[in-house]
């Protein structure tokens, strides 16, 4: 069913109670946005994983303010209905609560977001706390931190030994007293994202962690089949990579054997 309401970031608890699952995709520009609009997803993430899909960094730590503001503005103004979230990127929060609450703000004011997500457990629920006091709704994001590639040793699933499981489990419940609106939970067990999402109110949003969670977000290029290397829980929903590759070979072609049309076509 295609719907027509926008979605805003108090309808994400709606549909957990109404027993809904939540759609979300990554997006980054205007056009792919619209698409996405069009397929009915009910909410699309401009991540920092734009730095690795979209400008072929290694992780997510070189994209800063100004490369999210531009994607969300642009994703804005594709897509009418999902709700907008954008990605705080590194140390967009981390250095103190005065700025994680202003560049939260420019996100809203310059993106055209309608909720921030940044990375962290009960260390950042004095940071969101604010930023939900400043009237902006935030969803917290648990598990593989990409932003943490360092800490982390890599991006290596998480949540694995019980003191990391308890630990998962309390950062969640300490975001939700918080104030979050949802929490992505990145790369966990599948029954510990089961656990989380029965222990909360608000929405759980999964990535390879398993079919429990209240929804599911994927990359949207790895979805597509426009990554090369998707992580192995992505599913290939299309292969647009060949399809693209095909396309301009044609096109190559057809230059080089002198058929291409370079004319405008009148009245076409
Ligand atoms: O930046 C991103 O795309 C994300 C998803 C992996 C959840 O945070």
């Amino acid at each position: 069913m295609i719907r027509t309401k926008v979605v805003r970031a108090p309808d994400l608890i709606a549909r957990k109670m109404r027993g809904e699952k939540i759609t979300m995709l990554t997006a980054y520009d205007a056009n792919m946005a619209r698409l996405f609009d069009r397929a009915g997803i009910d909410a699309l993430l401009v991540g920092d994983s734009l730095g690795m899909v979209i400008l072929g960094c290694e992780d997510t730590l070189e994209v800063g303010m100004a490369d999210i503001i531009r994607h969300t503005r642009a994703v804005r103004r594709g897509a009418g209905r999902p709700l907008i979230v954008a990605d705080l990127p590194f140390l967009s929060y981390q250095v103190s609560i005065e700025e994680a609450v202003r560049n939260a703000g420019r996100l809203v004011q310059k993106g055209g977001a309608m909720a921030v997500k940044l990375e962290g457990g009960a260390l950042f629920a004095p940071v969101v706390e604010r930023i939900v006091a400043a009237g902006i709704p935030v969803m917290g994001h648990l598990g593989l931190l990409p932003q943490s590639v360092h800490a982390q040793g890599g991006f290596k699933r998480q949540g694995v030994t019980p003191e990391a499981r308890r630990q998962i489990l309390s950062d969640a419940v300490a975001l939700e007293s918080a104030g979050v609106c949802g929490i992505v939970l990145e790369c966990i067990p599948p029954d510990l994202a089961e656990e989380a999402s029965a222990k909360l109110r608000v929405p759980t949003i999964g990535i390879g962690s398993g079919p429990h969670c209240d929804g599911q977000v994927l990359v949207s290029y790895d979805v597509l089949g426009l990554t090369d290397h998707p992580p192995s829980f992505a599913p290939r929903y299309a292969n647009l990579d060949s399809a693209i590759v095909e396309a301009a070979r044609a096109f190559s072609e057809d230059v080089k054997a002198g058929r291409a049309r370079t004319e405008r076509v009148v009245n076409g």
